[in-house]
């Protein structure tokens, strides 16, 4: 592969033990992969935050590179840590989660990286431009910076994120090449999606019929950003798709090849028989949206179905902590709260110990988490849409 003088020196040691090894583990993924050079990128994000992922080896392991003043090149983000890092104890998160929890974000904190723990970067001041080389962690925020933004990653593991932030350059292969973004199989969508979970249902089965490819979407007429990310995150969930394209909609659209590929249709009917595969209990004990993290949309939609009402059962509203300070700041926090529901920040239902907190059944519209939450988190799922959750519960 061909290297930079600045980048050999860096091989040299030049930057230090730590970036020597991380640009070392860069440089050998990308010769496995078939890179030809390495390029920069843009900005990061960086998954394995939350301590019910990494416990104390990884706490240990982050804890050990901040001590070594390692500091971050790019703009670098978190994914979802594993409780509010503000609000943990109203909430109920167990004490010596938090504590450790705490450790973690501290860390991070010192080798410069935002401590904003969110799965929607781009919801929340790290927005990637069209056709920007970046490496992004988590499976969502991949597939949606790829196939709606238009910039270009492969979905980086926890080390390997890190390493690109500190070194502030990731290998050239995979989806940050243009013959490598081409679409594998064209899906023919014969029915009118409306709610969030239609198209996390949509995801979910085609997911599991694509597995790893491309698909190239047609007759999906019209969706907004949180459909696009519903989505995204389903098919990234069940069936590892980093990349999609949807006629008309997203930016690549019109530029890849899409003759003669295979065809698969997705009709009313695969769209029932996924909702019912995912619901696995009835009657939840709590309601969680907000995955792939809310838009201030949708807590807007929430707080306007609750206002007035008292809800029976929790009901919570995962975010990052940007978008829960303008839903402070336009009374969608007060009205939430007072019909007893929460806006959750930092965590989600899948990396937060909600099993350790009762919870048995929890109610979703998305997707990916009805696909992770019976393993993650001994749930059973209810999956329906917003209005049938909610509604439910007032
Ligand atoms: Fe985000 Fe958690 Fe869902 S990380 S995509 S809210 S499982």
């Amino acid at each position: 592969m061909y290297l930079t003088k600045e980048e050999e020196k860096i091989l040299d040691g030049e930057q230090g033990e730590v970036t020597e090894r991380l640009f070392r583990l860069l440089v050998r993924l990308g010769e496995i992969y078939g890179a030809d050079k390495m390029i920069p990128v843009g900005s990061v994000q960086v998954a394995g935050v939350s301590y019910k992922s990494i416990g104390d080896p990884g706490t240990e392991f982050l804890e050990d590179m901040a001590s070594k003043n390692t500091k971050v090149k790019v703009l670098t983000y978190l994914n979802p840590a594993g409780m509010d890092l503000e609000n943990w104890k109203n909430l109920g998160f167990p004490k010596d989660f938090a504590k450790n929890q705490l450790r973690i974000m501290s860390a991070f904190k010192k080798m410069g990286i935002v401590a904003t723990s969110t799965c929607t970067p781009y919801l929340a001041g790290n927005l990637p431009r069209f056709r920007e080389h970046i490496a992004w962690s988590e499976s969502s925020a991949v597939s949606f910076s790829n196939s709606v933004i238009g910039a270009r990653t492969n979905r980086e593991g926890g080390p390997s994120a890190l390493a690109a932030a500190i070194c502030g350059r990731t290998a050239n292969y995979g989806l940050h090449l243009w013959e490598k973004r081409q679409p594998s199989v064209k899906v023919k969508v014969d029915y009118d999606l409306d709610f969030n979970s239609d198209f996390g249902a949509l995801g979910y089965f085609v997911g599991k019929q694509v597995k790893n490819k491309i698909p190239y979407f047609t007759g999906i007429k019209d969706a907004n950003t949180d459909q696009l990310k519903a989505l995204g995150a389903a098919m990234a969930a069940s069936g590892a798709v980093a990349l999609y394209h949807i006629e008309g909609l997203t930016p690549e659209a019109d530029s890849v090849e899409k003759k003669h590929l295979e065809t698969i249709s997705v009709g009313k009917k695969e769209i029932k028989e996924t909702y019912d595969k995912l619901n696995s209990g009835k009657d939840p004990d709590i309601v969680i949206l907000g995955c792939p993290h809310a838009s201030l949309r949708e807590i807007s939609q929430l707080a306007e179905k609750v206002n007035g009402k008292k809800l029976k059962k929790p009901v919570w509203i995962c975010t990052s902590r940007m978008i829960k300070e303008a839903a402070e700041r336009m009374g969608y926090d007060e009205i939430i709260t007072k019909a007893g529901g929460s806006i959750v920040a930092d965590t989600c239902m899948v990396v937060s110990p909600i099993e350790q907190m009762g919870y048995k059944t929890t109610g979703v519209n998305s997707g990916k988490a009805a696909n992770y939450l019976p393993g993650f988190c001994k749930q059973n799922v209810v999956f329906a849409n917003i209005d049938d959750l909610v509604e439910g519960q007032t």
